[in-house]
């Protein structure tokens, strides 16, 4: 990789208490990525090196989900400037800008990173930039105090403003680029005499006033730098991006017809002229093909739906499910780590489960492949031009040769050759005029029961 004149810091160490979790707040999904997911894909076109999460002993799950960023441990929390100290031992001797962004910050965009570094970068040459914006409610944002040149002074947070500070619109996002060989040695000056008792990472603006570098501000709109804080935070923030997944997804050749009842992950792939029905949702790791029809009320995740194939209604696709161009799954039907090959058709009330059907097979209404022993799990092969029964199973490990002919009810459990003709469930029996017997039998007997008694 190029050498970067860029570093970047993503802090994420806090407990995020006001979520009530137990699993870190920034590990919580937005769009199915956990939302320090979202920032670091942000940050990839600007390949930033290193970059840094700053997170607290026993969150090695947000290791895994940074990956390949490294990460710094911030032992106690206490406070924005304290967690890139954590990071500082990695960071000593960098030349260039230094990024620091927050994991509970998710929807900063790229191209609002890039305006921070060209203005870090301006001739004025600011020591630290500043992303502002502002909100309808600036609550408990930090406000941007403005020097007497327009410049930025400093950053007061909301608990340690004075009344007219806090009538301040303009907020600190979070987000700051700082000129690092000049900015990183203050973080050693920092205090925690404030409201909170921390230390704060916005009393490095007035740090670098008081060496009598300029400070500036970028600002971006605030609903890109919406902070979540909270479990209403996050449903606010999850409406956001659907609404923008959906614009997106139009934009891009798909007809949804009720876009507000469509659900997408963040990775979704969609081909064009898809057509979305009502109540649709996307689980992460989904590739829809070209003029594919998605019905009304599918749960679809970890599936590749190749072109023209038809889905639903009702259909749910789980991880592993591929289906060739053409191919139709209908109703109350579930495919599971199961290919469908070109033109194959699973209509109705179907579970495949580890399962390989070849092309233009029909699975017929009630087909179960029985993957699972109780122990361990088992392949299904079904050839091209097979037709199964309705309500037949087959007990895998198992495989139909291409051609077969599978009759309706069948149990099949072992290997059925090419073109044969499986029946395999018990024979019927017709008795000839027993119906009527049988219904005489049982007309005498209710008469003689409902005769009156004497005396
Ligand atoms: C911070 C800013 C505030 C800004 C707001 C924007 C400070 C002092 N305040 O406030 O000006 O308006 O963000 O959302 O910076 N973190 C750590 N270690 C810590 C503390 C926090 O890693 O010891 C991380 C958190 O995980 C989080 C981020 O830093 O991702 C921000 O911390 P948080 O406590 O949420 O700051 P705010 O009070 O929201
Ligand atoms: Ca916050």
């Amino acid at each position: 990789m190029k050498p970067s004149r860029t570093a970047a810091v993503i802090l994420a160490a806090g407990k995020g208490t006001r979520m009530k979790s137990r699993w870190p707040k920034v590990m919580h999904r937005l769009a199915g990525r956990p939302m320090i997911g979202h920032v670091v894909e942000s940050l990839r076109p600007l390949r930033c090196d290193p970059v840094i999460a700053v997170i607290a002993p026993g969150m090695e799950d947000v290791a895994k989900a940074v990956a390949p960023a490294a990460v710094a441990y911030q032992r106690k929390q206490l406070g924005t400037g304290h967690a890139v100290t954590a990071a500082a031992s990695r960071l000593r001797g960098i030349k260039g800008d230094l990024l620091v962004l927050y994991g509970d910050t998710p929807f900063i965009s790229t191209a609002t990173l890039q305006a921070m570094l060209r203005r870090r970068r301006a001739g004025d040459d600011p020591a630290i930039v500043v992303l502002g914006m502002r909100p309808t409610d600036p609550g408990e944002y930090g406000r941007l105090v403005l020097g007497r040149d327009g410049g930025l002074e400093a950053i007061v947070e909301a608990r340690d403003a004075t009344s007219d500070e806090r009538a301040i619109g303009l907020c600190n996002s979070g987000v700051m680029a700082l000129d690092a060989p000049r900015v990183l040695p203050l973080l050693k000056a920092l205090r925690n005499d404030n409201a909170k008792g921390e230390y704060y990472l916005t009393d490095l603006v007035g740090l670098a006033r008081a060496q009598g570098w300029r400070a500036a501000i970028v600002e971006a709109p605030a609903e890109e730098l919406v902070g979540v804080n909270s479990r209403a935070d996050l449903a606010a923030a999850e409406a956001l991006l659907q609404a923008r997944l959906r614009r997106r997804a139009m934009a891009q050749g798909a007809t949804l017809i009720d876009p507000a009842s469509v659900f997408f992950s963040a990775d979704t792939r969609l081909g064009r002229d898809v057509v979305i029905g009502p109540n649709v949702v996307f689980g992460p790791g989904v590739a829809v093909g070209d003029n594919v029809e998605i019905r009304a009320f599918c749960h679809i995740e970890g599936a590749r739906i190749g072109a023209g194939a038809v889905v639903g209604p009702f259909a749910r696709l789980r991880p592993g499910a591929v289906l060739g161009t053409g191919a139709h799954v209908g109703n109350f039907v579930e495919v599971k780590n199961a290919r469908l090959a070109a033109g194959a058709k699973a209509n109705h009330l179907t579970y495949l489960g580890d399962a390989e059907i070849g092309a233009a097979a029909n699975i017929g209404a009630g087909t179960i492949t029985a993957n699972y022993d109780g122990f361990r799990k088992s392949r299904t092969r079904i050839g091209a031009g097979v037709s199964v029964g309705s309500n037949s199973v087959l007990v895998a490990p198992v495989t139909v040769g291409k051609g077969a002919i599978i009759g309706a009810g069948s149990v099949v459990t072992e290997t059925v050759p090419a073109d044969a003709l499986v029946l395999a469930r018990g024979r019927q029996t017709n008795l000839k005029g027993r119906a009527r017997k049988f219904r005489a039998e049982r007309t005498r007997g209710l008469k003689s029961k409902s005769k009156p008694k004497r005396g």
